[in-house]
């Protein structure tokens, strides 16, 4: 019956609705594609030669492979705490879990907990960290952000909750907030405090530009006794149709006298036959030294499309936050209109598709997310109308 307390249908699936219904009415219109946060450059090749070198693998009996670990390939696990390693982090090899993707491992993880916990959500939040909570059955705590706090809610916000979970995104989707240091440092220490677990979803980590800002919470003394984090080589790295991602639980995290790492290895064994071996493959070489090098050049291409949408908002005097550090643009809707009053007028004025802020939570109304994650031309086109459109308001 968790179900029954669901919205009618999950956020993005929505807008895929409403886009195929309006292209359908419409066919000789084209779209422009700035909602769901999907990476439209192809795969970096040196990922491309390591999944063709998987497929040759698995063409020879000498180099075969079958079902493969379910927590995860050395090769790929190895790789993933040699990149936390080189960022100053010390994470064990058996502490990375390889994953099919963040957006799975939300909500999966809650698995672990049970159900008829409490999990604190700040909002406006990807949507899928309240759908997994709900289907899990558990109490929601809505902490609610806003302009006034730089859309980065403190554990003084959200009162003294009693409380088990908390998820927490940093660069956030879809506001493009991120936490520095010492704010980061007040939820672990909430969280050590109250004995909760911060699921930290760290999937804009390599979005990030400025020098002191985390890219991890195991940056923050105190997170390995309160924190997962859970990562994503789907924009980092072009994965969304690939699918491979990784979670760090450390080895210190014990809640009743249970061990997570332990649990979550527990959970995986029975759940899950592992990621293939093809994809790991491929996503280990976006560890390697070109592969890092290659990732970062389709990143700069997300980033200038960043750069010409908050030029264009900037010249229509709209006031905007994110585009530095993460590929989300948070804008308030020109004229006080609603978000889905924004994203009817710009579906049909100028075919622009967006995400409304109303769908990240209540304190979203008003407010409308742009990704920066589509075509270059498409989103310098996209631009223009846009300012175009704002100031003939
Ligand atoms: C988003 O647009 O918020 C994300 O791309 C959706 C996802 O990662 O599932």
């Amino acid at each position: 019956m968790n179900y029954a307390n669901l919205k009618d249908s999950y956020l993005f699936y929505g807008i895929a609705q409403k886009t195929k219904a309006y292209q359908k009415a419409n066919p000789d219109k084209h779209l422009y594609r700035m909602g769901i946060g999907d990476v439209s450059l192809p795969l970096a090749p040196t990922v491309i030669e390591a999944l063709h070198r998987g497929v040759d693998d698995q063409a020879n009996k000498a180099t075969f492979n079958g079902y493969m670990p379910e927590c995860g390939a050395d090769f790929l696990r190895e790789a993933i705490a040699g990149y936390y390693k080189k960022r100053g982090i010390d994470i064990a090899v058996d502490e990375a879990f390889v994953s099919s993707g963040a957006s799975d491992e939300l909500g999966d993880i809650l698995d672990i907990f049970g159900h008829g916990k409490k999990v604190m959500i700040m909002e406006p939040a990807y949507p899928a960290y309240l759908d997994a909570s709900i289907i899990a059955g558990n109490e929601i705590i809505h902490v609610e952000s806003g302009k006034e706090n730089g859309f980065l809610p403190l554990p003084e916000d959200a009162g003294a909750a009693d409380v088990d979970l908390i998820y927490l995104c940093s660069p956030n989707n879809p506001t493009g907030a991120v936490f520095g240091k010492d704010k980061l440092k007040k939820w672990v220490d909430y969280a050590n405090r109250q004995s909760a677990i911060i699921l930290f979803d760290a999937a804009y980590e390599a979005f990030i530009e400025e020098e002191d800002v985390p890219h991890s919470i195991f940056e923050i003394e105190g997170a390995r006794t309160c924190a997962i984090e859970i990562c994503s080589l789907s924009k980092t790295a072009g994965f969304t149709g690939t699918r491979c991602g990784y979670t760090i639980i450390p080895k210190e995290l014990e809640r009743n006298g249970m061990n997570l790492n332990a649990m979550w290895v527990r959970n995986r064994t029975s759940k899950t036959n592992g990621v293939s071996y093809i994809i790991q493959r491929g996503a280990a070489a976006v560890f390697t030294e070109e592969g890092q090098k290659q990732i970062k050049e389709n990143i700069q291409v997300y980033k200038q499309n960043g750069k010409n949408l908050m030029a264009a908002l900037d010249r229509a005097g709209v006031w905007y936050t994110g585009g530095k550090n993460a590929p989300y643009i948070w804008m308030k809707c020109p004229k006080e209109m609603g978000s889905w009053e924004f994203f009817d007028l710009i579906l049909n004025e100028i075919q622009v598709i967006g995400t409304p802020g109303e769908g990240f939570g209540k304190c979203g109304e008003g407010y409308f997310r742009f990704s920066t994650f589509g075509d270059p031309q498409d989103t310098l086109k996209a631009a223009e109308m846009l300012e175009k459109l704002i100031k003939e308001l």
